[in-house]
């Protein structure tokens, strides 16, 4: 069930049976000037989260790595990401599991706080454009649940349907399909946090209170006791329902 077979893209497909990580073979790509690729792998050794964390990358998984080079602003580069987690979410949802996106991209079964996938996004900026840009899509699809860490699942686990192929084809096709503009729209849709009472550890301290709206590109607007807040980057948890 090798993904690569039959994947109907824009990009040039690579894939590999196993790399260290499907962002920094992207990487290496970014380097030698490539643009409209996709790096797919059945198992990482190496796989990264994000905040610096390992992201664990047994076979069965969906590990996908998408280099552009959009003729965006720097600053623009969250709306890419946002777009990936909408992405995964529809392929979860028409694999049959009820998923949502937990700021900022965190995809987790309806219901609970458990993770299906993540997203990794790397850039490279000049002044006004972004030079290029590695959105990295983490997915456990078929893989067993048991394997997995605390507080992470799999479309196996909940019950939905396994094929890899077409779950990395339905990540890419609406990655590509979906309008900058249909980004946001899409992410409100398919959003857990808003609404909730939430806890964001961000680079500048903790920001505590109600998550109201997400703007552009992508941060997240905290009620807090002090007024509004807008928290650009960081580690989200869901506290009771506001
Ligand atoms: C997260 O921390 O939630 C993001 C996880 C992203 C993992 C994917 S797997 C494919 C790509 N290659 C990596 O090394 N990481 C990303």
């Amino acid at each position: 069930d090798a993904i690569a077979y039959g994947l109907d893209t824009p990009y040039a497909v690579e894939f590999h049976d196993r790399l260290p990580s499907t962002n920094d073979r992207a990487r290496e790509l970014a380097a030698e000037g490539a643009s409209d690729r996709l790096v797919v792998a059945d198992e990482q050794t190496g796989g990264r989260g994000r905040l610096d964390r390992s992201w664990d990358s047994p076979p069965g998984g969906v590990y996908a790595s998408l280099l552009r080079r959009p003729d965006r602003p720097p600053a623009h580069a969250p709306v890419f990401t946002l777009a990936a987690a909408v992405a995964v979410t529809r392929a979860c949802r028409e694999a049959g599991v009820d998923a949502v996106i937990k700021w900022p991209n965190d995809v987790l079964v309806a219901g609970s706080e458990r993770k299906l996938a993540g997203v990794l996004t790397e850039m490279e900026g000049e002044a006004d454009r972004i030079s290029w840009l590695i959105v990295g899509i983490g997915a456990n699809v078929d893989v067993d649940g048991a394997t997995l860490p605390t507080g992470a699942t799999s479309v196996r686990a909940a019950g939905g349907d396994v094929d890899r192929r077409r779950f990395c084809q339905r990540v890419v096709e609406t990655v590509h399909g979906l309008a900058p503009d249909a980004v946001l729209p899409a992410w409100r849709e398919n959003a857990v946090t808003l609404g909730r009472l939430v806890r964001v550890e961000t680079p500048g301290g903790t920001v505590e209170g109600e998550a109201v709206d997400v703007e552009f590109p992508g941060a997240l607007v905290v009620r807090t006791d002090d007024g509004d807040r807008v928290v650009h980057a960081g580690d989200c948890e869901h506290l009771r329902p506001a």
